[in-house]
């Protein structure tokens, strides 16, 4: 009786978890399943150019159930883009042709892959080892996004088309390569959030002011890509309330808020939404359970990603940096949050980092195989 009931408790599981195993399909975008790899910045690319143990990486994730690489952020091609020399760039021969590569290896399976374009505007540091150290950071008001305190200047318009135009031209090279879509960086802190946000966006010209004003320089960025890319190439648009150094920081404190801030950008041309939570549970507003991925497809009518603490028992504290051990756990509320339509993608980060295989097991019942996020996971390219 027991052993019965315990049976379909696991057959019941193993149906719920095949929730992430549909295939997802978009006029602009078919996966085979609905886990998406989150982006995660590696720093093993030296001189920008991603090395062969870079391709083989995500070649392990790519033939082992998951649908979507979004790759960890590549930089655009204007000088003050990165803030490491050992961050990718998208641009310039030898990086595209180990971009290429990637992408090709990935393409020997099922997986498809979209590289994530990036701009760090003010959260370059000013020396250390980074490309084109003479090159000043740069921002909506020069204003550093940890400090808060104005230590640069302010874009000039003629910077402003300079970096639509560069992330343009990556976007073009990536379609020209093979990738299934780009992702744009709008999170976190860097460039494109640093105009949406209010403490690091104080211009009084059309690039700041309200918060349909502080979105047009993101929406001049998907203009521009997707003049670049055509029609029918789909354009991820990544986004968070908070930033590092300021986890309760927020753009938007409703959904009324959240939908002034959305709308312009479908009309610029995203395709879908990457909603950058560190719970992919927490609700998005007090008095409703909805996350923020939930309220976006609500309010935007496009497919959605979430993300954050997939796979991980102890969720991330408001303050905690992401590098932080936790070991496995159940996927129940994700599982809920998928059956109720809540968003149409998962992606998953620290749990994949550490184990390559770690959708495989999942899907076949092996967690108790599944090797634990610690610090080697992200210490090691594996
Ligand atoms: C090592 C590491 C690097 C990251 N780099 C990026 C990045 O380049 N771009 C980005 O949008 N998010 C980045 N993130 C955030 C992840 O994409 C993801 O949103 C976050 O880790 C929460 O998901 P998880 O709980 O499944 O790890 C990074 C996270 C980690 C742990």
């Amino acid at each position: 009786m027991m052993q019965g009931m315990q049976t379909n408790r696991n057959e019941l599981l193993i149906r719920d978890v095949e929730l992430l195993f549909r295939p997802f399909r978009h006029r602009k975008l078919s996966l085979v399943s609905r886990i998406v790899m989150a982006p995660m910045s590696r720093y093993f690319s030296p001189d920008g150019i991603p090395g062969a143990e870079m391709a083989r990486y995500y070649r392990r994730r790519a033939e082992r159930q998951v649908g979507l690489i979004i790759t960890e952020s590549a930089t655009v091609d204007e000088a003050s883009a990165s803030a490491d020399s050992c961050m990718p760039q998208f641009h310039g021969g030898a990086a595209l042709r180990a971009w290429k590569q990637i992408c090709r290896l990935v393409h020997a399976t099922d997986c498809k892959i979209a590289p994530q374009l990036c701009h760090v505007g003010m959260a370059r540091p000013r020396s250390g080892d980074i490309p084109h150290p003479g090159a000043p950071p740069i921002g909506p008001s020069g204003i550093d996004p940890l400090s808060l305190e104005k230590t640069g200047e302010a874009m000039s318009r003629e910077k402003i088309t300079e970096v639509c135009d560069a992330f343009a031209s990556a976007a073009r090279d990536a379609v020209r390569l093979g990738f299934d879509a780009v992702e744009i960086q709008g999170a976190h802190g860097f460039l494109i959030d640093q105009f949406f946000w209010k403490e690091t966006n104080k211009r009084t010209d059309i690039y700041g002011g309200d918060l349909v004003g502080r979105t047009r320089f993101a929406c001049e960025v998907v203009q521009s890509v997707r003049k670049a890319v055509g029609s029918s190439f789909p354009i991820i648009f990544r986004f968070s309330q908070w930033k590092i150094g300021h986890y309760g920081a927020r753009l938007v404190n409703s959904p009324g808020e959240l939908a002034e801030f959305l709308r312009p950008l479908c009309e610029a041309g995203v395709d879908v939404f990457d909603c950058s939570v560190r719970r992919h549970g927490e609700p998005a507003f007090t008095g409703n359970p909805l996350s923020l991925a939930g309220w976006t497809r609500l309010l935007s009518g496009k497919p959605v990603i979430s993300v954050g603490s997939v796979g991980l028992s102890k969720p991330l504290s408001a303050e905690q940096p992401a590098i932080e051990a936790a070991p496995t756990v159940g996927l129940e509320q994700l599982l809920r949050q998928m059956s109720a339509g809540e968003f149409d993608l998962i992606s998953v980060g620290r749990a994949l980092l550490a184990d390559a295989a770690w959708a495989e097991k999942i899907r076949y019942g092996r967690e108790e195989e599944i090797i634990p996020f610690s610090e080697r996971s992200v210490s090691r390219l594996y």
